[in-house]
């Protein structure tokens, strides 16, 4: 079974519009709901472009939309290099809705939990060689502490890569279990709610499977294939991941270029705003859905409008 309760379901789609004739790019397919909603409202022709690195997720997509053959195509691909498959200004809209899966995190063998023992794994892509007990047995304790704090504030980073530093010299650190007791013997629990290397199992998940380097090209990528007026609309799950998605939107709807890394008003160049921003606010659950599906708590949703002027040349406007 490979199940995943989609997240801000309504508001997504309510976002994404769906239309007949239209097509539409899902870049996290996942269990496979949201493509299927849109699938479904886009009826009787409209078209879906569909990706995930993981293949297990591929695989349940195929057999889920089955209904709807000969109007979708899925491709095991990171969503940041849709722009090899789907023409640029072609569709309607995308959605990115970021992080893991359900099946990703309980199934213990996929290494993202700390609440199950398994490997040490965390790969999203199965083909990609890296692996999170890889990355740990190479980094250097202050590159460990960088990515425990710069990827998920992780406020005692350098007390927890020493430790593992340390614990390595005893032996390969290879199962989730070893780095998560690690982690509790360093800095115990002590009334707190969240476990505490929720942190650092998140921080290393995303440097394996580089996850701001992928937003950050996914959101060049995802611009470049919309038509203008049409909709990109992302879901993150943490604050780093929403920084990103934020400032992209808010730099690209601004009606210049800053002249340097400081914003100086005499510096700036001109160029027409290439996106609207339609959300001014992030979008989040209410509370039923929070209730029903607790992993919806932290989603945050974006939403940005291709305007005209995003249509010529490169979007990436770096
Ligand atoms: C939160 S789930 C998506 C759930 C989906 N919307 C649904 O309705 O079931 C995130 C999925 O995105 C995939 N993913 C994360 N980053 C990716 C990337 N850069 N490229 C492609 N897939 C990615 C993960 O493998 C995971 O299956």
């Amino acid at each position: 079974m490979f199940s995943h309760q989609p997240v801000l379901m309504e508001e997504a789609l309510r976002a994404l519009q769906p239309r007949a004739g239209e097509r539409y790019v899902d870049g996290t397919l996942g269990g496979g709901g949201h493509a299927e909603e849109i699938l479904r409202r886009s009826g009787p022709n409209g078209w879906l472009y569909g990706f995930d690195r993981d293949g297990a997720a591929i695989a349940a997509c195929q057999a889920r939309l089955a209904g709807y053959s000969g109007r979708f195509e899925l491709r095991q691909a990171n969503f940041a290099e849709m722009g090899e498959w789907v023409e640029a200004g072609s569709c309607g809209g995308v959605l990115l809705d970021l992080g893991v899966s359900s099946p990703q995190l309980d199934r213990a063998e996929r290494g993202f939990s700390f609440q199950q023992d398994g490997p040490l794994d965390m790969r999203m892509d199965q083909r990609q060689t890296l692996t999170a007990a890889q990355l740990l047995s190479e980094m250097t304790p202050a590159e460990m502490a960088r990515i425990f704090w710069e990827n998920a504030g992780e406020e005692h980073s350098r007390r927890m890569a020493q430790a593992i530093a340390a614990e390595r010299e005893t032996g390969p650190l290879e199962r989730t279990r070893q780095l998560a007791e690690l982690i509790e013997r360093v800095s115990p629990r002590r009334g707190k709610k969240t476990h505490p290397a929720t942190k650092v199992f998140q921080a290393l998940r995303m440097a394996v499977n580089d996850e701001i380097g992928a937003v950050r090209r996914g959101l060049e990528a995802g611009l470049r294939v919309l038509r203008p007026g049409g909709r990109l609309v992302v879901i993150t799950f943490h604050s780093m991941e929403d920084r990103v998605v934020k400032d992209y939107g808010r730099r690209l709807s601004r009606d210049y270029e800053p002249g340097g890394a400081v914003d100086v008003p005499e510096l700036r160049r001109p160029r027409p705003a290439l996106v609207k921003v339609l959300t001014r606010k992030a979008v989040t659950p209410g509370e039923a859905e929070m209730r029903l599906n607790p992993r919806s708590r932290s989603a945050q949703m974006r939403v940005f409008e291709k305007l005209e002027a995003a249509a010529g040349g490169s979007a990436s406007q770096e």
